[in-house]
């Protein structure tokens, strides 16, 4: 009570804070960007790129977060809080290996292959999903030397918010070379352990020690018995966190989930909170609606982005109208009232969708249902 009083006699000075007011502007400027930054784009609308670990489109800007904040994402496409990119690999061709805090999610569009993770081997198909838990070295190849492989690739932007974005690039693919002009560094021993390039940018090759260290501590840790305390349970969860992601699927096998008869219409959940799986930051599911249908209608707090697999038709999204085609990609904006409908009188409508579950974590996940798809059967 003294304090108080002693603080209360005090004369300060007003200073004003204008956080609340700068966060108002804030949120119109995202909304603005949202509104302005496109819904539909389509496959040849970006440069086929390569750098150390294979060859993409990347239908999402990727802008270091230091260079603006994660709103300015919203450029090529109005999605933010994961990068969306094409991952092309022709045939026989593997990608680099390398690793990174970022959690990564690939769907096979077309193609067959494996993808070795800490060690371990998994084969893929078309139709499958290649879960990429945190820090995991991993590296991918296309098993077939006549046919192109093809995944919708994302990685998740929360960790670089938190400061965890480096990826280590421990091997470069077979095909990388560095931009011409480029000066390559070595090692005291004359290893290469990177490039510079003429703009300054530097790709470093090899693992980060600092982080290896940190995460074998980790990885060593044991918790034996029962937890006596509040205390003891957090050391568990450290335990119980770092073992999960080695113990689940890291490929998801599309033809071993059953197609489900959906109120939003007929639906393959292949990553969901329901189904194990080593990823905390997506769900990914297929949608099939059939000739001249169209969906249900809902709405959801979190984003999501569409690969149109074939079919054309349109979205209605908050009452405006957005036409798409085979392979083009579709954005779904934060809290966006949306429905999807099938343009043609004869043939069927297929498309993956890659939504974020960061949104799911804090406390704004689930559907909102407004109407159900026509041949829904209770
Ligand atoms: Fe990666
Ligand atoms: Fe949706």
């Amino acid at each position: 009570m003294e304090r108080v009083s002693e603080r209360k006699r005090e004369s300060e000075p007003v200073i004003y804070s204008t956080i609340i007011e700068q966060g108002q502007q804030f949120v119109r400027d995202f909304q603005q960007r949202l509104e302005n930054a496109p819904r539909v784009v389509k496959f040849n609308q970006y440069p086929t790129m390569t750098n150390a670990m294979a060859r993409h489109k990347q239908y999402t800007q990727h802008e270091p977060a230091n260079e603006g904040h994660i709103q300015h994402r919203a450029k090529r496409l109005a999605i933010t809080s994961f990068n969306l990119r094409e991952q092309i690999f022709p045939p026989g061709m593997k990608s680099g290996v390398h690793r990174h805090f970022l959690e990564a999610v690939f769907y096979v569009i077309e193609g067959e292959g494996h993808v070795i993770h800490d060690g371990i081997k998994y084969p893929w198909e078309a139709g499958d999903v290649i879960c990429v838990p945190t820090y995991c070295v991993h590296e991918r190849a296309n098993s077939s030397n006549t046919k192109e492989a093809r995944m919708l690739v994302s990685t998740h932007l929360v960790f670089e918010l938190l400061g965890l974005e480096s990826t280590e690039q421990i091997k470069v693919n077979a095909n990388y070379r560095p931009p011409e002009g480029s000066q390559e560094i070595r090692d005291s021993r004359g290893e290469l352990v990177g490039y510079k390039y003429p703009d300054g940018l530097e790709l470093k090759i090899g693992a980060d020690p600092k982080f290896q260290a940190l995460m074998d501590a980790k990885k060593q840790v044991e918790f034996a018995g029962q937890p006596h305390d509040t205390y003891d349970r957090y050391c568990q969860t450290l335990v119980e966190q770092t073992r999960w992601r080695f113990s689940m699927p890291h490929v998801v096998k599309g033809k071993e989930v059953p197609w489900e008869n959906t109120r939003m219409g007929k639906i393959k959940h292949l990553v969901s909170p329901y189904r194990p799986s080593p990823l905390m930051l997506y769900d990914v599911y297929v949608q099939e609606i059939p000739p001249g249908g169209h969906s249900g209608k809902h709405r959801h707090v979190s984003e999501e982005a569409h690969k149109i697999l074939s079919g054309r038709g349109y979205d209605i999204q908050d009452g405006k109208r957005y036409d798409w085609d085979a392979e083009d990609v579709v954005a779904v904006p934060i809290n966006t009232v949306h429905q999807h409908f099938n343009a043609s009188p004869d043939k069927p409508v297929t498309f993956v969708s890659f939504q974020s579950r960061i949104f799911h974590h804090l406390g704004h996940g689930g559907f909102e249902h407004m109407e159900d798809a026509p041949d829904y059967r209770a």
